[in-house]
């Protein structure tokens, strides 16, 4: 990671801080946002760690963490997904910085003066063998004038790669970075706001359809997709917007569902065949709310809405249809193989797994030996054989996702 604060002005790092704006701007969803503000946060100051908390009622809620040191910022893992939080008060760094709305810039946190009320916690340190010792803590402050999140940086490496404290010059580029991040989270969270309304929406018409189960069938195939363009060679930034679209738009799998009646629905034993044939029109109707695409986002929504249910082998459904403008669209063929977007193809193993792993009107939920057992044995049937192995490559992350969202008791 480069610095500017070794080789150049301030005003270079003034430009930067323009040119991230520019970049936040093709970004959709809240987490990829606030990873990519983290980031350059951290390019600013060539912070080795660094953290973003989000408020949320009367506590900072850890929302994107990266450690140089413990884990790859730009890899796939487990951290992102990671379910802390720390009252706001005056007792801890994040907790003081949201309560006073106060930039705190610290040169060693195991030396605080004693008459500072907060104090730094050891715990993360002792339990990985990792040593904070500078830290910047920032709020993040919306339109309103409240602090909407803390952005945490750590450990400043001068040339040698040793911790010193945050420089000046660094700290003025990141804070006004931070004065114009809470617009861009804001619109982030306004986004993921508006898609799980319109889910609540389809949970009062299917039940099995809850928000944590599309907040993880979003994440699994977000981070399928991460696992699988990380062998293609694309750029990073391009990864990062493209797995941002597709957690979104997979979190809509269902959304035609809304166009099936309560009868079938709600049904709670098996369907008849002719009831299930209705049901299957839900990608149909997913499809058609899409049908005036106007952005990339509703392009890829409509194709995973239209195919989450195609398999691999071409046995499944809707196959290949006449037109999707027309809600009445008929199958004309079938579809197999990479003719499914890979989108779909993704979102198809999600959707599955994490039903199996969930308990339904009709079943018990399976174990996660179970789920694994039938993904494997459809690998090349129901499922393309790369997205499972990307799949069986990431449990951990897997499991991280699904200890974050669960159901509500
Ligand atoms: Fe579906
Ligand atoms: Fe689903």
């Amino acid at each position: 990671m480069k610095s500017i604060v070794d080789t150049s002005s301030l005003h270079e790092g003034i430009s930067r801080v323009l040119a991230v704006f520019q970049k936040l701007r093709e970004l959709r969803g809240a987490d990829a946002i606030l990873d990519r503000i983290l980031l350059e946060a951290r390019e600013i100051c060539n912070a080795e760690a660094g953290s973003i908390l989000l408020v949320k009622e009367d506590r900072l809620v850890f929302s994107i963490v990266h450690n140089d040191f413990l884990f790859s910022a730009h890899g796939i893992n487990k951290h992102l997904y990671l379910d802390a939080s720390v009252p706001i008060d005056d007792f801890s760094i994040a907790g003081y910085t949201a309560k006073h709305s106060e930039t705190l810039r610290l040169d060693d946190v195991y030396a605080l003066p004693p008459s500072y009320s907060f104090k730094f916690n050891p715990a993360l340190d002792k339990q990985s063998g990792y040593r904070t010792k500078s830290v910047l803590s920032l709020p993040l402050i919306n339109f309103q004038g409240r602090v909407c999140a803390v952005l945490q940086l750590i450990n400043s490496l001068d040339q040698d790669d040793k911790a010193v404290s945050f420089p000046e010059e660094a700290v003025a580029c990141v804070s006004l970075l931070a004065n114009h991040a809470s617009a861009c989270i804001e619109n982030g969270m306004t986004t993921n706001e508006l898609i799980l309304r319109t889910i609540r929406m389809s949970e009062l018409r299917d039940p099995a359809e809850t928000g944590p189960h599309v907040q993880r069938v979003g994440a699994y195939s977000a981070e399928i997709y991460h696992r699988m363009a990380q062998e293609s060679g694309l750029d990073a930034s391009e990864i990062k917007r493209r797995k941002d679209l597709i957690r979104m738009t997979a979190m809509l799998h269902d959304v035609g569902k809304v166009g099936i009646s309560d009868v079938i629905l709600k049904k709670p034993g098996k369907l008849t065949s002719e009831e299930y044939e209705v049901m299957k029109r839900h990608t149909l109707y997913g499809a058609h709310l899409f049908r005036n695409a106007v952005s990339e986002m509703d392009v890829m929504a409509r194709e995973i809405a239209l195919n989450h249910h195609q398999r691999f082998d071409g046995k499944g459904y809707p196959g290949r249809v006449s037109n999707i403008e027309d809600v009445d669209a008929m199958t004309v063929g079938t579809m197999a193989g990479e003719d499914i977007p890979l989108q779909a193809r993704i979102v198809a193993l999600a959707d599955v797994f994490d039903a199996l792993i969930s308990k339904r009107a009709y079943k018990e939920p399976w174990t996660i030996g179970m789920a694994l057992d039938v993904i494997r044995k459809e690998s090349g049937q129901q499922f393309d054989p790369e997205v499972v192995s990307a799949f069986l490559s990431i449990l951990d992350v897997i499991e991280a996702i699904r200890a974050k969202y669960q159901e509500a008791v």
